[in-house]
């Protein structure tokens, strides 16, 4: 089966800024080896985002908080050699870019050039205007995130919608138009009512990208371990599960044992 953007030219920010223009909904979802990525690259997925939820889906931290530079870095690294069309993109991590537009340009520049990604995610408004502009300045294409943005997760106490009273919907459309203005080529919306992901998406030139954000953005992107039913407790309205994958590789694997304890595994057609 093919699909409308499958053939193998390469993603880059105009095509994801043209999709906007044309109406073409955008796909992203995370990645973080090289395996997954060669599936999902070949699938046909606009944008694979190497997303700082590998703190949570890889590492089993609580919190994407933990996850290192360097360690993001590796998750990259796997992801770019599997790619041959998708756009990637890497997260800055906690701790990498938030004390000054210093550290946020060497950390943006360090997964540039270690890793071959195609362009850096960070979260915030106002309060990294200073660094998106010093990384947009050196040539490095910037996605910004608002809404709920779990490195401040210690700050916000819950993973709760966010934006839903006023003052806040208000910095969230501000910060939209100034990542607009700066020149980031795409926003993440995460968590925060439709009514006001729509207001924001036509509010501003870049296209945005929702996770829990409804329908009327200009793309989606989910977590790949959720959207395939790898993590099964985590079950938020937004997400719509595709496979049921822990009870399937679950299964597969009580198979597995199963065999090799009855001596059922190998076959005489699987050995030498
Ligand atoms: O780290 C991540 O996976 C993300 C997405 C949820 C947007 O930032």
């Amino acid at each position: 089966m093919s699909t409308v953007t499958s053939e193998l030219k390469k993603v880059t920010t105009h095509t994801i800024q043209a999709m906007k223009v044309k109406g073409e909904k955008i796909a992203m979802l995370t990645a973080y080896d090289f395996s997954m990525a060669r599936i999902l690259d070949e699938a046909g997925i606009d944008i694979l985002l190497v997303g700082d939820s590998a703190s949570n889906v890889m590492a089993g931290h609580e919190t994407t908080l933990p996850i290192t530079l360097d360690q993001m870095i590796y998750h990259a690294q796997s992801v770019v050699r599997a790619v041959k069309r998708a756009m990637v993109v890497v997260d800055l991590p906690f701790g990498s870019y938030q004390a000054n537009s210093e550290v946020a340009l060497s950390s943006a520049i360090r997964i540039m050039k270690e890793s071959g990604a195609h362009a850096v995610k960070l979260e915030g408004g106002s309060e990294v205007e200073e660094s998106i502009r010093r990384i947009l300045m050196a040539g490095i294409p910037v996605m910004g995130h608002l809404g709920l943005t779990p490195q401040s997760i210690y700050k916000f106490g819950t993973y709760t919608v966010r934006a839903k009273e006023e003052a806040e919907a208000e910095k969230l459309v501000q910060d939209a138009k100034m990542l607009d203005e700066l020149g980031c080529f795409a926003c993440v919306l995460e968590k925060i009512p439709a009514k006001l992901a729509e207001k924001v998406t036509n509010s501003i030139e870049i296209p945005t990208i929702g996770i829990g954000a409804g329908a009327k953005v200009d793309g989606q992107v989910l977590v790949i371990h959720d959207m395939l039913g790898i993590t099964k407790e985590f079950k938020p309205r937004f997400l719509r599960r595709y496979l049921d994958l822990f009870d399937q590789i679950n299964s597969a694997t009580k198979a597995y044992i199963n065999d090799v304890k009855n001596g059922e595994f190998p076959n005489e057609q699987e050995q030498y």
